[in-house]
């Protein structure tokens, strides 16, 4: 048994069954498709918990930027001292890159897809997951808000398929949110908690329900902070200082929006607005519109903030410097 194998058994010392014992141990390869904001963070931390990692992207510009900011936020890591050179070096060892996903996922035990947040793309991809990956693999999805019962139902194997939400930025957030499809077998879902365990996060279940419990809850809250901006209620700093201040809120709405990507609040509206059919989750014009333009927050270098890459400052972008300004 490797060391991993053997980590993984001393975690589920009670109340774990046999079947979810022999799929814990079954885990050595794992395969992120998708290398953007979210795809790089959980390469990351399975990298660094000792599994063998296959990145897969279509493009590989998106990769190369991804092992960028893995070597960077490691060796800040290492600066703080909570990770030495050594297992850094070993860390990133175990990272290998491909853009050919039948190469990338015909050895894996696991795979977490973690690709752009759109209905169409992701059931494609599991179409092809499911023909390419071994009996036993697991397909578990980072969506933020899709159906993981729609996903699952693409493939043959729907048991196999759950949600592994994980929270940005990856490396530091403590969540990740386990969501049940109606098929997901009670064995896969306790081999993600175990195994999200393992990885150093606390795991919480939820069922499928559009926007699961995380962004059912914090999407509408950033939809309204925009919706008071497009209405001129106040400036993007007001809103973000408000509920700083007075809410004890680590991170404005808005500067939130901006750092999660607009594209993804966007999709993540018409997902709740579609799903409960109600129009209190109707996405905001202006959010819309700032999508439409290219106007994706922090990945695209301007939002609600603009960004300059080495700064740190948060300098609000010059279309809402205006106070009187309106949609
Ligand atoms: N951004 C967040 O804060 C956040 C938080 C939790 C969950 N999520 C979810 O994580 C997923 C990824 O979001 P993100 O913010 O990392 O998006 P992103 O736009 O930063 O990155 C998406 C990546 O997917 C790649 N991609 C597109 N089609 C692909 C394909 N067919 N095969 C392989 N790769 C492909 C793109 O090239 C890109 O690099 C989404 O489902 C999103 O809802 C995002």
């Amino acid at each position: 048994m490797t060391q991993l194998q053997d980590s993984m058994v001393k975690i589920e010392s009670t109340g774990v069954t046999q079947n979810t014992k022999d799929m814990l141990q079954q885990l050595k390869t794992v395969t992120i498709i998708g290398s953007g904001t979210m795809g790089n963070g959980i390469t990351h931390v399975f990298a660094q918990s000792g599994f063998n990692v296959h990145m897969m992207d279509i493009n590989q510009a998106a990769m190369d930027r991804a092992l960028v900011t893995i070597g960077k936020n490691m060796d800040r890591q290492v600066l703080k001292g909570t990770l030495t050179e050594e297992a850094k070096q070993a860390a990133l060892a175990r990272i290998t890159t491909y853009t050919d996903m039948v190469e990338a996922v015909k050895n894996a035990d696991i795979v977490v897809e973690a690709a752009t947040e759109n209905i169409d793309l992701k059931v494609k991809i599991f179409l092809e997951l499911d023909k390419l990956c071994p009996a036993h693999t697991i397909l578990a999805t980072n969506t933020s808000s899709i159906s993981i019962t729609r996903i699952a139902s693409h493939t043959k194997r729907p048991g196999k398929v759950i949600g592994m939400h994980f929270m940005n930025q990856v490396p530091v957030m403590k969540l990740i949110e386990i969501i049940n499809g109606y098929a997901t077998e009670t064995e896969v879902t306790n081999t993600i908690f175990h195994l999200s365990q393992y990885l150093g996060k606390v795991p919480c279940i939820v069922n499928d329900y559009p926007g699961f419990i995380s962004n059912r809850i914090l999407m509408p809250l950033i939809n309204e902070a925009i919706l008071s901006l497009q209405e001129g209620v106040a400036g993007v700093t007001e809103i973000d200082t408000i509920m700083k201040l007075g809410m004890a809120h680590p991170m404005g709405p808005l500067q939130l929006a901006d750092f999660i990507g607009l594209d993804t609040c966007y999709s993540i509206m018409n997902v709740l607005h579609m799903g409960f059919g109600a129009t209190k989750y109707a996405p905001a014009t202006l959010l819309a519109n700032m999508v439409q333009a290219g106007f994706y927050g922090v990945k695209s270098g301007e939002g609600f903030y603009k960004y300059t890459p080495g700064s740190k400052d948060m300098v609000v972008s010059e279309r809402f410097q205006n106070k009187s300004w309106k949609i």
